[in-house]
């Protein structure tokens, strides 16, 4: 369906958990209190919500978390999900520790791509950022999803000093597309901002030549084309550089008049807008039978009234509080 500014929304990002294995500084650093299981929904009640966004015209879902390879049986889910008729992609966004072991399962169950959060390549740097020292797992995950033949995507979230070069030539080398997303300040977020891709953007274009926008007619049937068109990312190419890097500048190239997603949380929580509380709770809807009808009325409701933009400038108007391990990214 169409919100009150007439964006098509066809995309829902559903969390599965707020637990994650790796803690990283600007998300979920140290041990936050995790919420507890029995408010958090089960993939029936998932799915029961997933059909209601079918009926208003959702189509794409990717599971998030947290990490959502931690919660038990998450094969199972995409399964569930696919079953669902009108349900037309099942993706999902991973920090990639546990891919290795959960790809073929992942691949069976008919996933149908996979994003992976990649900051650094250094050892000793992602043991600092994430708390864990688990680079070498997730780099193995990212072998096997590259090996099952779905399509892959990394991540990396674009931070003061980092090491953009080892990321675009490993990205490169693998001819996975990298996308690189402004810091934004949401929970942990609003204490590492400052870094903009437009000075990333500079930076790639001295060390691999004139940057030009991959335009949407020009890869046709091609992933990237796609996304284009639907997500938030901008695609360029690089004079010497045999991949596309994506940008997903969302502090300084607004992207929100293309929007089309909503998010439901791990409590089932369906939220209109990254930047903001707005939306309502549908797990006492989805709990009580008697409420069942009410179902697809609250979501639509949900849905038409997505606000224009986010205001991701001035602090005061942010009102999501929440940290980004209990929204989903
Ligand atoms: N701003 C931008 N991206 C973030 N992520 C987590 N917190 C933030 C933030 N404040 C990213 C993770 C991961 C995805 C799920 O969200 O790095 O790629
Ligand atoms: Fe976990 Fe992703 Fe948050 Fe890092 S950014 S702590 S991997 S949910």
């Amino acid at each position: 369906m169409k919100d009150q500014y007439g964006r098509a929304i066809t995309y829902m990002r559903i969390s599965i958990t707020d637990r994650c294995n790796l803690h990283c500084q600007y998300c979920m650093p140290g041990e936050p209190k995790q919420i507890p299981r029995e408010e958090i929904l089960s993939y029936e009640e998932i799915c029961q919500t997933a059909e209601a966004a079918v009926n208003l015209g959702i189509t794409h879902f990717r599971i998030t978390g947290g990490e959502p390879l931690v919660r038990k049986d998450c094969f199972r889910l995409i399964r569930m999900l696919h079953q669902i008729n009108g349900v037309e992609r099942v993706s999902m966004t991973t920090n990639g520790v546990l891919l290795f072991s959960f790809m073929n399962e992942l691949a069976s169950a008919g996933l149908d791509d996979v994003n992976v959060s990649l900051d650094t390549l250094n050892r000793g740097e992602f043991l600092h950022l994430t708390g864990k020292d688990s680079l070498s797992s997730v780099l193995e995950g990212i072998e096997a999803a590259v090996e099952s033949g779905i399509p892959v995507k990394l991540n990396a979230v674009n931070r003061r000093g980092m090491d953009w070069r080892s990321l675009v030539s490993y990205a490169e080398s693998r001819k996975i597309p990298l996308r690189f997303i402004e810091m934004m300040p949401i929970g942990h977020g609003k204490n590492h901002m400052g870094s903009s891709n437009e000075e990333l953007l500079k930076q790639i274009e001295e060390i691999y030549g004139p940057a030009r926008p991959v335009e949407n007619s020009s890869d046709p049937g091609n992933l990237i084309m796609e996304e284009q068109g639907r997500g938030p990312a901008r695609y360029y190419r690089f004079q010497n550089l045999n991949t596309k890097i994506g940008f997903i500048s969302a502090i300084h190239h607004r992207f929100c008049e293309s929007c089309n997603r909503v998010r439901l949380s791990s409590t089932g929580y369906l939220k209109a807008c990254l930047c903001y509380q707005q939306g309502a709770d549908l797990r006492p809807i989805l709990r009580d039978p008697a409420q069942s009808d009410d179902l697809v009325r609250v979501m639509r409701e949900v849905i038409y009234r997505k606000p224009r933009e986010h205001d991701f400038d001035h602090m005061k108007n942010i009102t999501e509080k929440k940290s980004m391990n209990r929204i989903g990214g």
